[in-house]
């Protein structure tokens, strides 16, 4: 194989006003990379990014902090980088992500990419660096690569290759399920009205477009905190989240202004008034899939179908407001069963799986760092 030219490293930068031409023109030829990637995966648009996400993403560094990179050889666009990590004090976990496009891969860039990324990760603060991946299953007879636990399982690609020659381990793998809202009404319509049945006169299921009313603000930022420590995470090193209604309002902004609409419902806890459950759709521009985001159930308030019932009632309201947007996407931990069981019910279809990967740093492995910037790799 030949090995690829001198890299150059451009970083999205967030202005200091606002996006002007020169600064928008970068956030759309980084767009335009990642989607070559995940349309060459997924063989349609369904999973592109937009301008405007990336521009709210930029926007919206209160939370987390994110260095986002273009990658040029020769004056050609040729791969894009992401490294994040939460702003909580003490977060030890950084999302990494490298994608080349297609036409560049096998000479050794992907290889440079993880290579300095993991740097800027190490930067951050990170001492545990984590990359999920879009993966196939396995192919029939083959066993493929199973995480620790034994749950799920991916095809040996070349992610998973360079991943692993990098001392990366395979901790978890998360099904992707597609559903056909239209076709699934009828379930959905008996398993809302069972678990309703079994949820009982204790509580009430509320589900609206848009923001969060303030009365439940509290209530529900409460639950996204819940949702990064009770959420399945296998071997994962998982930083808590601390959320308000401040951050939630910050949250449901930066989707308004990245033209995404949420779809939300909750289990109000009558006795309390309290929200005890939440669920949330996302709907990105028309023409693509409604993606599943988080579903939760207040450890007190478990055993009660509230999962179904919150679910069912959301996927509802899109057929109800959204007949046009018959496709929801989801991802479930292979090792979440009362989920899964709850989505295979509603007629759920695996379309893909997804690897999370991890290496933790040990002490002195991020010496030597040099700061990226937009000079030469
Ligand atoms: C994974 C990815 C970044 C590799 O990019 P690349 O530029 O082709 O990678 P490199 O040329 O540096 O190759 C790195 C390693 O990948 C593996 N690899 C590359 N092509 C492969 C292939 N066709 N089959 C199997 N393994 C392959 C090899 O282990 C290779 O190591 P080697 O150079 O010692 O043989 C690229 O395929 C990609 O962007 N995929 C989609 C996005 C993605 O999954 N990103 C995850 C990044 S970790």
């Amino acid at each position: 194989m030949t090995g690829h030219r001198e890299l150059e490293w451009i970083e999205l930068q967030r202005p200091a006003d606002d996006f002007d031409e020169p600064a928008l023109a970068l956030v759309a030829r980084y767009a335009d990379t990642a989607n070559r990637v995940t349309q060459h995966f997924w063989g349609d648009e369904a999973f592109d990014t937009t301008v405007d996400e990336l521009v709210a993403k930029l926007r919206h560094d209160e939370d987390s902090i994110s260095r986002r990179f273009l990658i040029v050889e020769d004056g050609v666009d040729v791969a894009r980088c992401v490294a994040a990590i939460g702003r909580e004090e003490g977060a030890r976990a950084a999302y990494l992500s490298a994608w080349v496009v297609p036409e560049a891969r096998g000479r050794g860039i992907g290889r440079a990419l993880m290579e300095r990324l993991e740097r800027v990760g190490a930067e951050l603060g990170a001492t545990s660096l984590q990359v999920w991946v879009d993966h196939r299953p396995p192919a029939e007879g083959d066993a493929g690569l199973a995480p620790e636990s034994g749950h799920g399982a991916i095809a040996a690609d070349a992610p998973a290759h360079l991943l692993t020659s990098l001392g990366y381990r395979l901790e978890q793998v998360e099904r992707i399920s597609e559903l056909d809202v239209e076709r699934a009404r009828h379930e959905l319509e008996r398993h809302r009205a069972d678990a309703s049945a079994h949820a009982g006169e204790a509580y009430e299921v509320r589900s609206w477009e848009g923001s969060t009313s303030p009365e439940l603000r509290d209530a529900m930022a409460a639950l996204h905190a819940r949702m990064a420590t009770d959420a399945p995470a296998a071997g994962l090193d998982v930083d808590e989240e601390t959320w308000d209604a401040a951050r939630l309002q910050r949250y449901e902004a930066e989707m308004a202004e990245a033209g995404q609409t949420p779809l939300q419902a909750a289990a109000l806890h009558r006795a309390t008034g309290e929200a005890v459950a939440f669920t949330i759709l996302v709907l990105p521009e028309p023409g693509k899939p409604a993606f599943q985001e988080d579903t939760l159930v207040h450890a007190d308030h478990r055993g009660h179908r509230l999962g179904m019932l919150v679910k069912a009632e959301n996927l509802l309201q899109l057929g109800r407001r959204h007949p046009d947007r018959t496709r929801v996407i989801t991802w479930n931990a292979e090792e979440n069963r009362p989920m899964l069981a709850v989505n295979e019910a509603l007629g759920f279809a695996p379309i893909g799986v997804e690897g999370g990967w991890q290496r933790r740093l040990r002490a002195g492995d991020e010496e030597g760092t040099a700061a990226p910037g937009t000079m030469s790799a």
